[in-house]
């Protein structure tokens, strides 16, 4: 190829290959209407921001800032694994989630989002066989796409399950009140999906981003935790463990964490490296702060409003909703997860329902990898008080309504 001296780059020539598989967020996209005061949105998987520990946070930076040897640690670079502390506190919440590990088995990261895109990286190759739930978290579907994975169906139910573990070269799923819908693996499933990971060396990569959001019923031992009581050593489990504060304490601090066996610790440590030398002292050793002195109380003041919330959307779908819609109660979390009636589009939805109703949702097909799921639809309940969602949810009843008019 002839380039003139000083003619205009041609990027899209130019980007790396990987590129193309880069697929914006319908999500993001979403953020932005954020700002119109008329628009009731049920989109993004957001955390109301008058629950923020305001008051802790606030105290924990002025601490840090005010403290000579303190401050020196959060403004100076740090190690690339983490804070210690933080590191160590971890330590212990997983101790209570019957997790064993110790502090070498931590990676703080910047966000869980980070802690996805980096196991990623040193766990998939192009062509790789990646088995997700369908529907999953749109956010893993870009972060792992971007290496070239081929997907498939993570069901434990189906008759080629057996044969498709022992391909597989890893898992990804949210076992508790799942980002989309809701649902939470039973202990029954945990262990099924473990004795098919381990029939071959499927990884399994456990993102417990809403564990915590629990209103109802017990807390379900983790799969890492379960598989370390299989094998006996965090250093012979495959379950990679993803965490966050992001849905607990604030996610613009962005601090999550991997707990990983050693020798996957080291691999990741050095990808992070590259990408960030290390993830924001400042934010950790404030996070640190935060949840030393109360992350139960925390959780504590989050789960009786949200579960409020939970409750008011589905007496709204209750009301509001046409025959034909159905939907799962979730036991914690942040979705409602919708199913519309056959043939019906919730793209199409989502156009008309903004444009004539001003309320929005995020629509199915972000959650497939496959871009299927056009029936579905997700609800966030977190972000909106009680009034806003009886109105919301009425706005959608009439736009759904509307919709299977016309296609009747
Ligand atoms: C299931 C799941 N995992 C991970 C994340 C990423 O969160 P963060 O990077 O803020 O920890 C999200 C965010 O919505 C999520 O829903």
């Amino acid at each position: 190829m002839v380039v003139e001296v000083g003619s205009a780059v041609d990027w899209p020539a130019v980007f790396a290959e990987r590129t193309a598989r880069m697929q914006p967020s319908q999500i993001r996209g979403f953020l932005k209407l954020l700002g119109d005061p008329e628009i009731i949105s049920f989109a993004g998987g957001i955390p109301d921001p008058a629950l923020f520990p305001v008051e802790p946070i606030t105290d924990a930076a002025n601490t840090i800032l005010a403290d000579p040897s303190l401050r020196n640690h959060a403004l100076q670079y740090g190690p690339s694994e983490g804070y210690g502390p933080l590191r160590e506190w971890i330590v212990g919440h997983m101790a209570r989630r019957g997790v064993p590990c110790a502090t070498g088995n931590v990676v703080i990261t910047t966000g869980s989002q980070q802690a996805l895109d980096l196991i990623a990286r040193v766990l998939i190759d192009a062509g790789d066989l990646v088995l997700t739930t369908a529907p999953s978290y749109l956010g893993a579907i870009q972060a792992l796409t971007i290496y070239g994975p081929r997907w498939g169906t993570l069901d434990l139910d189906r008759p080629d399950a057996k044969a498709t573990w022992r391909r597989a070269t890893a898992a990804y799923l949210v076992p508790e009140f799942s980002n989309p819908d809701g649902t939470t693996l039973s202990l029954t499933d945990r262990h099924r999906l473990l004795d098919l990971a381990t029939q071959g060396v499927t990884v399994v990569i456990e993102d417990a981003a809403y564990e915590a959001l629990r209103f109802e019923g017990n807390h379900l031992p983790a799969l890492q935790g379960l598989d370390i009581a299989r094998c006996g050593s965090i250093e012979d489990s495959r379950v990679l463990y993803a965490g966050t504060f992001s849905k607990t304490i604030a996610p613009g601090l962005r601090v999550g964490w991997i707990v990983a066996p050693g020798a996957v610790v080291e691999k990741i440590v050095l990808a992070l490296q590259a990408a960030e030398l290390h993830s924001s002292m400042l934010d950790q050793m404030i996070v640190h702060q935060v949840v030393a002195a109360g992350f139960d109380a925390q959780v504590a003041r989050l789960l009786p409003v949200y579960r409020q919330r939970r409750d008011a959307m589905l007496a709204a779908l209750d009301t509001h909703m046409p025959a034909g819609v159905t939907w799962e109660r979730p036991a914690g979390g942040m979705f409602v997860w919708l199913t519309l009636p056959e043939g019906m589009d919730s793209l199409a939805l989502l156009a008309d329902s903004l444009a004539n109703d001003k309320v929005i949702f995020v629509p199915g097909t972000s959650f497939f990898p496959d871009g299927s799921g056009h029936r579905y639809l997700r609800l966030n309940y977190t972000r909106s008080d009680e009034a806003t969602i009886e109105e919301g949810i009425a706005r959608l009843g009439r736009a759904i309504e509307r919709m299977m008019e016309v296609q009747e």
